[in-house]
């Protein structure tokens, strides 16, 4: 198995980037429609105990890079127990949104880097104590992807994704299948020769239903079927007026200290 090759496929077919293929959305409105993600985030513990693991590997005199940090799930507070934090995301808007987050929270030590990874040279960033990517592995080389952020961290690397197919509803609303989790990207890496740890880390919570329809914009099921669906699978919880959805997310977190 070619894992590089496989997850360089599979990810363009089974991510959002298929969604911003076949609409022609750009990146940066893909998140703006999403300005529910981190409620969305909060609802199922993300990131919960995966960030206070990686915590407790940080010293307050390190240097933190997050590579798409998006709207700060982890730059933000890692920002308040680091020296500083270097969040790179491609989207203005993701990243206003941490800008305002930080602003109200009175982080000065984050440095805003709006671009791709792919378009940020091994020196540009120069060295950080820690590299970070979680959920943002969406470049069309793995490899590279992987080898920068391995090559700019001195003490260590956290890497996190999903364990596992995700929400079998998101397979169900969009008509793919998730092919890829983290086990590629551990493969990868063990062809590169780095052994990473692993740990996985469980979720169960519930959303309201209401909730769970915005959660795909872009589906092409109707709310009737995504009801009967969830319905079938025995995740509807009736309340007096209003219905709560059984949801549950597996996430591992991939680390390498050097
Ligand atoms: C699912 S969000 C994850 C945000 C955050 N890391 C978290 O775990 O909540 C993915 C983020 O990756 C960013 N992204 C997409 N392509 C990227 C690239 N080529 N380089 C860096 N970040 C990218 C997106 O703009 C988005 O903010």
């Amino acid at each position: 198995m070619n894992w590089s090759e496989e997850w360089n496929s599979s990810i363009k077919e089974s991510s959002y980037l298929k969604i911003l293929n076949e609409k022609g959305i750009s990146n940066n409105d893909f998140w703006k429609n999403l300005d529910y993600y981190d409620e969305l985030m909060k609802y199922s513990g993300y990131p919960g105990k995966i960030l206070d693991r990686i915590s407790t590997f940080i010293f307050p005199e390190d240097i933190l890079l997050d590579i798409g940090s998006g709207a700060g799930a982890f730059a933000l507070p890692l920002s308040k127990i680091s020296n500083k934090l270097i969040a790179l995301d491609p989207s203005p808007y993701q990243l206003s949104i941490l800008k305002s987050k930080a602003e109200a929270d009175k982080c000065d030590n984050i440095l805003y880097i709006e671009k791709e990874w792919k378009n940020v040279s091994k020196y540009e960033i120069g060295h950080v104590d820690y590299s970070l990517a979680a959920y943002s592995f969406f470049e069309d080389d793995i490899y590279s992807f992987l080898e920068k952020l391995i090559y700019v961290a001195t003490k260590g690397i956290f890497l996190v994704f999903r364990a596992g197919r995700g929400d079998p509803l998101r397979e169900y609303v969009y008509n793919n299948k998730n092919s890829v989790d983290f086990l590629h990207l551990y493969n990868i890496l063990s062809e590169m020769g780095y052994i990473f740890n692993v740990e996985i880390f469980t979720s169960d919570y519930k959303l309201p239903l209401p909730f769970v329809y915005r959660s795909y914009p872009y589906s092409i099921k109707t709310e009737d079927e995504i009801f009967n669906y969830l319905n079938e699978n025995n995740r509807l919880i009736k309340k007096q007026n209003f219905y709560e959805v059984l949801c549950q997310r597996k996430d591992a977190l991939l680390y390498l200290i050097k």
